[in-house]
């Protein structure tokens, strides 16, 4: 065997990797505002990126009750599947591989975004004191209602769907959004679920929602082209951190073990900001996740190199770097320079900041 590299191939469940370059999931509200569906602009900028390993696609909901931002992209209606199936065919062409990222927001949403005007819904009553984006600006997220047992099972079946729904689209599998101070989040921390009944209370209980998740999607895929996504120390979207986070997410992960998913890949840290966590921790659960593992969080070249070769990750994914080097994995390889993030673009609008960052061929030419 030859040692592992972050451009050696690796096999995650049934996906084959080329390299262990991971574009990670990364939200840019560019959707047709009247459907919520992509269309050719986005099958041009994941083509673009297909020299990753794999592509983790942007959030998209699985309901119109599960959406928290505007211009974000669904994956309910056949008009988004078919939006989506120009996306995944651009990187199918050019050789990679592409698996949808399902997401419910939860609370994290506002009474504008929803249907009917209608409050966001969530484990329990209790508002996040956080923000989204309305498609004017950013505006404090609506205090939700609590999920009543109905609300629970039509969300089940909403996943199930979207996960038939992703299979119509051509993706290769699917990412379940578990991280973030989303929903399956709100439903794993004691902070954001004060519910009486079985999903919540004990540790055990408010493990069921993300067990029913699962059973509900790789009953569409199989657990071999199915991922999820966590981020047990991060404090997105205000989300609080978990009184006892090893407790609640090692109970996870054991859950998650059970389903022999294609991956599991963790946001070490605070998404999008520091590495931190308590000593230890973050060994403590790798060492528990039995599938491969793909890290994420402010790597860089050398720290991505380093963490695969000394098999402390499968893969690693890399959000900001992505959106602005469509060439990333040639970049890497090359250790070649990186174009700046522009952070004017990263949410709305169209091609600018979008599929107008440059290539290495394109800069030379
Ligand atoms: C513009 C933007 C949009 C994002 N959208 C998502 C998303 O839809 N789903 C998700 O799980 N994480 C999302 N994230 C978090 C990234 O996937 C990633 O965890 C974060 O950027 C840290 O990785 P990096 O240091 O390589 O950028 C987003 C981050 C950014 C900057």
């Amino acid at each position: 065997m030859t040692e592992p590299t972050l451009f050696s191939p690796v096999t995650l469940g049934a996906l084959a990797l080329k390299n262990r370059v991971v574009m990670a999931p990364l939200t840019r509200n560019r959707a047709k505002p009247e459907d919520d569906t992509p269309y050719a602009l986005h099958a041009e900028y994941y083509g673009q990126r297909a020299g990753a390993g794999l592509i983790i696609s942007e959030g998209t909901q699985i309901s119109a009750e599960g959406k928290g931002y505007a211009w974000t992209p669904g994956i309910y209606s056949p008009e988004q599947v078919a939006g989506w199936k120009l996306t995944t065919k651009a990187v199918h062409d050019k050789g990679g591989l592409i698996v949808a990222q399902i997401w419910h927001v939860g609370r994290i949403s506002h009474t504008s975004l929803l249907p009917d005007g209608g409050a966001p819904v969530a484990p329990s009553a209790i508002g996040a004191e956080s923000k989204t984006f309305d498609g004017t600006g950013f505006v404090t997220t609506s205090v939700p209602r609590a999920m009543t047992a109905e609300d629970i099972t039509r969300t089940l079946a909403d996943y199930r769907h979207a996960a038939e729904a992703a299979k119509d689209a051509g993706f290769d599998g699917v990412e379940i959004h578990a991280a973030n101070g989303y929903l399956i989040d709100q439903f794993l921390r004691d902070t954001s679920n004060k519910r009486s009944d079985a999903y919540g209370g004990s540790v055990e209980n408010r493990v069921r929602f993300l067990r029913e998740v699962l059973e509900a999607v790789t009953g569409v895929w199989g657990g071999d082209r199915v991922g999820i996504r966590l981020s047990p120390f991060s404090n997105a979207n205000n989300v609080g951190i978990d009184s006892d986070t090893l407790g609640t997410f090692g109970a996870a992960i054991d859950v998650i073990n059970s389903f022999d998913l294609a991956f599991v890949h963790m946001v070490e840290g605070q998404t999008g900001g520091p590495r931190d966590w308590p000593d230890g921790a973050l060994d403590t659960l790798r060492a528990r996740i039995t599938a491969p593992y793909i890290a994420n969080n402010g790597y860089t070249r050398d720290s991505a190199i380093e963490a695969v070769a000394a098999e402390q990750a499968d893969a690693v994914a890399f959000g900001r770097l992505f959106i602005a080097n469509p060439d990333l994995v040639t970049r890497l390889k090359e250790d070649a320079s990186l174009n700046p993030l522009d952070p004017d673009t990263l949410y709305g609008g169209g091609a600018k900041g979008y599929t107008d960052y440059p290539t290495l061929a394109d800069a030379t030419a």
